[in-house]
């Protein structure tokens, strides 16, 4: 199969560089979902999101629809027309998110947003049916796992996509939800 992860961690080496941090808990469940996934013979792509430039939902249109709703594009001029299309080549999905303020990150929002709109209400939906795996990667409490899963089982149902795993991970935890992350790749 085809899997495509994408991260959303806003953790880098420094202001200038850009690089994510191959050191964070996002970056820690992207290296142990690719080995995995590798190891079963998928063929698997990474994208991390921060590295993207995509712009908030500008809610655009009359009563709150742009041309989203209907034409499922976005007009705005950004990456995000070009990952969405790009989704549609794989089978399954791993999104993985830190935890802020108890929610999905920033770069998450904005992106999760956007996709609801194009591919909640379409016919030819490419996603629509696929399996994902979601992962939420908190500090040491561990706050906000709840919350940004809950995220996760509203997205999937707009989607209309199967939550094959829900994984809650915090620095503590990390070494035991490991297997939480392996079986979830195996009922592939
Ligand atoms: C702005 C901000 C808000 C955070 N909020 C929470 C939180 O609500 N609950 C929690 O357990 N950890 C919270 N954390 C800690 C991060 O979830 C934790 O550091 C996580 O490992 C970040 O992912 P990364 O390692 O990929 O950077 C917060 C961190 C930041 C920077």
């Amino acid at each position: 199969m085809k899997i495509l992860i994408l991260s959303f961690s806003n953790n880098i080496v420094n202001e200038d560089s850009f690089i994510p941090n191959k050191m964070g808990l996002t970056f820690a469940c992207v290296e142990e979902c690719e080995k995995n996934l590798k190891e079963k013979g998928h063929d698997v792509e990474h994208i991390c999101m921060n590295k993207k430039h995509i712009n908030r939902c500008l809610a655009c249109g009359a009563r709150g629809w742009g041309i989203c709703g209907n034409k499922n594009i976005c007009i705005q001029k950004d990456d995000f027309n070009d990952i969405y299309n790009h989704m549609s080549e794989f089978d399954m999905y791993v999104f993985i998110t830190p935890v802020y303020f108890h929610e999905m990150s920033e770069s998450a929002k904005a992106f999760f947003d956007r996709l609801k709109r194009c591919d909640a209400f379409n016919d030819n939906s490419k996603i629509k049916g696929k399996k994902t795996i979601c992962i939420a990667c908190a500090g040491g409490s561990g706050k906000g796992t709840d919350e940004t899963l809950n995220s996760f089982d509203t997205l999937n149902h707009f989607l209309g996509t199967k939550m094959i795993g829900r994984i809650p991970v915090t620095k503590f935890n990390f070494e035991e939800q490991k297997l939480e992350i392996k079986k979830a790749i195996n009922q592939q």
